[in-house]
C-alpha cells in the first residue's frame, strides 16, 4: 500500500518541510531531549517521524555514534537502524494508549525504562493516542519525565493537546505538525509516483491534495486508489474522489431547475456514476440531519439547507437511490427527484 510503502523513512523524506526543520535542529545539539511531545491532526507524520527519530539517535553511523561524524540522518543500513525499520529492535517500544492507558500499564513501562539499552545508546519509548492516558498514570510518569533516566528518550504522540496535563507538557520539547500543507501532500504525491513509475501531473496531484482533508495518509490512500481504478484523467478523479457533491450542493442553492439538470447531464456524460453520487449526497444529508437535531457531529458546511429542506430532499433522493435499479436512464431518478424538490420547497 502507498501510505506504508513511502512513510518517510529518513528525515529528508519527511514532506512536512516545518517538522523536517524542527526535527534537524533538534537532533544537531549535543544531547536530544528526553521527552517529545508530537502534537497533529491524524495522517501528519507524528508515527513516521517518531521512527525516524529513535534511529536517528541510535544509528552507528551518524553523529550520535561516530566520533567525527556531524550527520545526522540515520544511514538506514546499520544493524541498529534495520531493526528498528523492521520493528524488531528491543530499544524500540511502541505503545499505543488507546488500549493501555491505565496506571498499571504506565508503571510497566517505567520499570522497562529503568533498563539500560541492548543494542542501542537510547532506548525510545513512544506513546501514541497519549491523551488516552489516565490520570493516574500521568501522574507516575510524570515523575519519570522530571528525572528520566540518560538513555531514555520518551516520545508521546497526540491528537488532542487540550487532554494532556499542563506539568507533563510543560517536561517536554513540542513538535507542532499541525495539518498537512497542501504544497507538502503534492511533494509527498510527487514522490510516490517517482517510486512507482508513474506519470507526475500537477493538477490531478492538486486535486487530491484538495480533497485529502489535511492528511498525508489520506492523499496517499486516495492516490493508490486512483491508481489501482485506473481514474488518472483528471475529469475521472475528480468523479470518482466524489468532488461532484460539493459541485452539486453549489447548483442547488440556486433553485434553477435547467441549471441543475443541465449539470446533472454534464456530470453522467463525463463518466460520472450516478448511484455514487446519490450515495454521498444522502450520506451528507444524513449527518445533517442528526446534527440540526442536536445529535452533534461535524456539519457539512457545502450544505445550505433547513430542516424541511433535509428531511425532504432525503426522502426524495432514498427514492430516486430505490429506483436507480429500474431507471432505462441512469441519470433519470435524479432529475425526477430534484424537479420534485424545487416544486415542494418553494417558499410560497
Ligand atoms: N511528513 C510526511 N511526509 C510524507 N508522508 C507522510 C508524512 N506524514 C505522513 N505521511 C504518510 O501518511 C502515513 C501515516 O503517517 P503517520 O506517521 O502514521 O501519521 P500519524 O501518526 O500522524 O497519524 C505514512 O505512512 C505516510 O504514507
Ligand atoms: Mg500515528
Ligand atoms: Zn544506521
Amino acid at each position: 500500500m502507498f501510505y506504508l510503502k513511502y512513510r518517510p523513512k529518513k528525515i529528508e523524506e519527511i514532506d512536512n518541510e516545518r517538522v523536517k526543520d524542527i526535527v534537524k535542529n533538534i537532533l544537531k545539539e549535543k544531547t536530544p531531549p528526553h521527552a517529545l511531545l508530537f502534537i497533529g491532526q491524524k495522517g501528519t507524520g507524528k508515527t513516521s517521524t517518531a521512527r525516524i527519530f529513535a534511529k536517528a539517535v541510535n544509528c552507528q553511523e551518524n553523529k550520535f555514534n561516530k566520533k567525527n561524524s556531524s550527520a545526522i540522518e540515520p544511514c538506514g543500513k546499520c544493524s541498529n537502524c534495520a531493526m528498528i525499520d523492521n520493528s524488531t529492535s528491543p530499544d524500540v517500544v511502541e505503545m499505543d494508549a488507546a488500549s493501555n492507558r491505565g496506571i498499571e500499564d504506565i508503571k510497566k513501562l517505567i520499570k522497562e525504562a529503568a533498563f539500560f539499552p541492548m543494542n542501542t545508546k537510547y532506548r525510545v519509548f513512544i506513546i501514541d493516542e497519549a491523551h488516552m492516558i489516565t490520570t493516574d498514570a500521568f501522574n507516575a510518569l510524570l515523575k519519570t519525565l522530571e528525572e528520566p533516566p540518560s538513555s531514555v528518550i520518551f516520545i508521546l504522540a497526540t491528537t488532542n493537546l487540550e487532554k494532556i496535563p499542563k506539568t507533563i507538557v510543560s517536561r517536554c520539547s513540542i513538535v507542532n505538525f499541525g495539518k498537512a500543507k497542501k504544497s507538502d501532500i503534492i511533494d509527498m504525491l510527487n514522490r510516490i509516483a517517482k517510486g512507482e513509475n508513474l506519470k507526475t501531473d500537477e493538477k490531478l496531484f492538486s486535486l487530491i491534495a484538495t480533497q485529502a482533508d489535511k492528511s498525508f495518509r489520506d492523499a496517499a490512500k486516495s492516490y493508490e486508489e486512483l491508481v489501482i481504478q485506473n481514474k488518472l484523467n483528471y475529469e475521472d478523479a475528480k468523479n470518482f474522489l466524489g468532488v461532484a457533491r460539493n459541485d452539486f450542493w453549489e447548483v442547488i442553492k440556486n433553485r434553477n431547475l435547467a441549471k441543475t439538470l443541465a449539470w446533472i447531464k454534464d456530470f453522467s456524460g463525463n463518466g460520472g456514476n450516478v448511484k455514487n453520487l446519490i450515495e454521498e449526497l444522502l450520506e451528507e444529508l444524513h449527518v445533517s440531519l442528526l446534527a440540526t437535531n442536536g445529535v452533534s457531529i461535524e456539519v457539512e458546511e457545502s450544505i445550505k439547507l433547513n430542516k424541511t429542506e433535509i428531511v425532504l430532499l432525503l426522502k426524495l433522493l432514498s427514492e430516486a437511490y430505490q429506483n436507480l435499479r429500474y431507471s432505462p436512464i441512469e441519470s433519470l431518478p435524479l432529475e425526477l427527484a430534484i424537479v420534485e424538490f424545487y416544486n415542494k420547497s418553494k417558499p410560497n
